[in-house]
């Protein structure tokens, strides 16, 4: 909105007038005082000389009051210069073009300026891990969207409140008193979130407008710790799985070559034992084998189809002598053509060791069935297929297994009752095994168990063709 039009000072008007005419008056004055002019004449001179200047002095008046009031204006926008200035003198117009475009440059400096920030913003929202904007006294500033995300309107919060472990307030204050540059702390968060963040704390070379003089980083490094674990746990269960076998090896051959040297008959007991030994050792050295053969393929799907019925049959017939020692029957029945996407050698050891563990848990000359059916809808656990899924239900009547356990039987080694599995020739990695091959045919696994009624494993396959 333009200005309302200032009122022209008078007086200083006046006074310009006069010391501009006073030159050319005091020659009219002393052309008439020295009688080289009538008085009449000069009063005339006089009066006309005065009317110029004060029009003119008026004029640039206008003009300078009107580049006053057009600077004022240019900061609501672009502005007309005023004509009083375009008609005022060749200065006053170029002082007026300078203003304006003195104007403009601040304005795109502002612009650009404005275009970096959301620029840095766009950038920081970008960044996945939590960031934090502090200023010299812990304040939160500013923060990006994953750490909104996380810890919802944190802006003003003081950050030592935030993060109250005393190691992360003690990285903090190192950086916010000028003590070190950069710190690192751990943030553990308690269950039932139960994460785990690396924390950096970085100080600014120099305390930015808004008063940011540090930077405060989250890294989610839950996943990391825990595969670390994982890792960690699998060699110490590992070594002693083997160690014990190995163990019980060693003892009797010490035996054998000490007292029981010259004894036929505990030679016989005791190779006897030595060789379950060491094919419980061979057992876990191929399971270990198998795992880590499927674990370096896992990310490449299978691409040939496989014929669930032969498969099975065949499996089957190489378990019924298993099957006759506990006086067992396994029931087969097949729906359809059953053709899923796999590699049949997987599929092979996967129904091998679930059937395996049907007859080992179920009950003794009891019934185990394994259904083959077409589902037309996938479950949600797995990638959806382009033709359904086909189901393999492996169920069997034995003792079954409580709630409590079933999350965490596709671990390595993890065992409901470890002597039984040990005693049942168990290595403890068949789930585990199923569960690689499942994840590599993009299937899923669900376990039902109804204690002392019995279990149905569940095996969902991606089907080859529509039925
Ligand atoms: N059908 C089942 N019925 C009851 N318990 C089972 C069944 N299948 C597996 N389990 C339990 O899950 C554990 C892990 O199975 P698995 O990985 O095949 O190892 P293993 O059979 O060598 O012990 C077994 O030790 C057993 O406690
Ligand atoms: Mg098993």
């Amino acid at each position: 909105m333009p200005l309302p039009d200032p009122p022209l000072p008078f007086t200083r008007i006046l006074l310009a007038v006069v010391l501009l005419c006073l030159p050319p008056l005091a020659v009219i004055g002393a052309a008439a005082w020295l009688g080289w002019l009538p008085r009449e004449v000069a009063a005339l001179a006089a009066s006309g000389l005065l009317l110029y200047y004060a029009l003119l002095a008026r004029r640039q008046a206008r003009a300078i009051y009107d580049l006053r009031n057009f600077a004022d204006e240019l900061i609501g926008g672009d502005r007309p210069l005023p004509a009083s200035a375009r008609l005022g003198s060749p200065a006053l117009r170029d002082l007026g073009y300078a203003i304006a475009r003195l104007y403009r440059a601040k304005r795109d400096r502002n612009d650009e300026m404005m275009r970096l920030v959301q620029a840095r913003d766009g950038v920081l929202d970008a960044v996945p891990d939590p960031v934090f904007a502090l200023d010299r006294q812990g304040r939160i500033l500013g923060a990006n969207r994953a750490a909104m995300e996380s810890f919802g309107a944190i802006i003003g919060r003081d950050a030592t409140l935030l993060f109250r472990q005393p190691d992360i307030v003690a990285a903090l204050n190192l950086v916010l008193s000028e003590r070190e540059a950069r710190t690192i702390a751990t943030l553990s968060l308690a269950p039932p979130v139960e994460r785990e963040f690396t924390v950096a704390v970085q100080r600014l070379q120099s305390v930015a407008p808004d008063g940011t003089c540090a930077v405060l980083t989250l890294h989610d490094v839950t996943a990391l710790r825990r595969a670390e674990q994982t890792r960690v746990d699998f060699v110490a269960n590992a070594s002693h799985e083997i160690r014990t076998p190995l163990t019980t090896l060693l003892g009797f051959i010490e035996t054998l070559q000490g007292p029981a040297k010259d004894d036929p008959q505990a030679h016989a007991m005791f190779l006897d034992i030595m060789q379950g030994e060491a094919q419980r050792m061979a057992r876990l050295v191929e399971d270990l084998l198998s795992l880590s053969r499927i674990e370096q393929h896992e990310h490449e799907h299978p691409t040939t189809r496989v014929a669930l019925g032969p498969l099975l049959e065949r499996v089957v017939a190489g378990l019924q002598p298993q099957a006759d020692q506990r006086r067992s029957t396994i029931k087969l029945t097949i729906e359809g053509a059953a053709t899923v996407i796999g590699t049949a050698d997987e599929l092979v050891q996967l129904t091998q060791n679930l059937i395996v563990n049907a007859l080992k848990y179920g009950k003794e000359g009891g019934l185990v069935t394994v259904t083959v059916t077409r589902k037309p809808a996938a479950p949600p656990a797995m990638p959806p297929p382009a033709f359904g899924a086909i189901a393999i239900a492996i169920c069997d009547d034995g003792e079954g297994i409580p709630r409590a356990h079933l999350p965490r039987l596709t671990e390595r080694f993890y065992r409901v009752d470890p002597a039984r599995s040990k005693s049942q020739g168990g290595t403890g990695l068949g789930l585990a095994i199923v569960k690689h091959i499942i994840n590599r045919h993009r299937g899923s696994l669900r376990i039902e168990s109804d204690v002392g009624k019995g279990t149905c494993v569940y095996t969902y396959l991606p089907a080859a063709e529509r039925d």
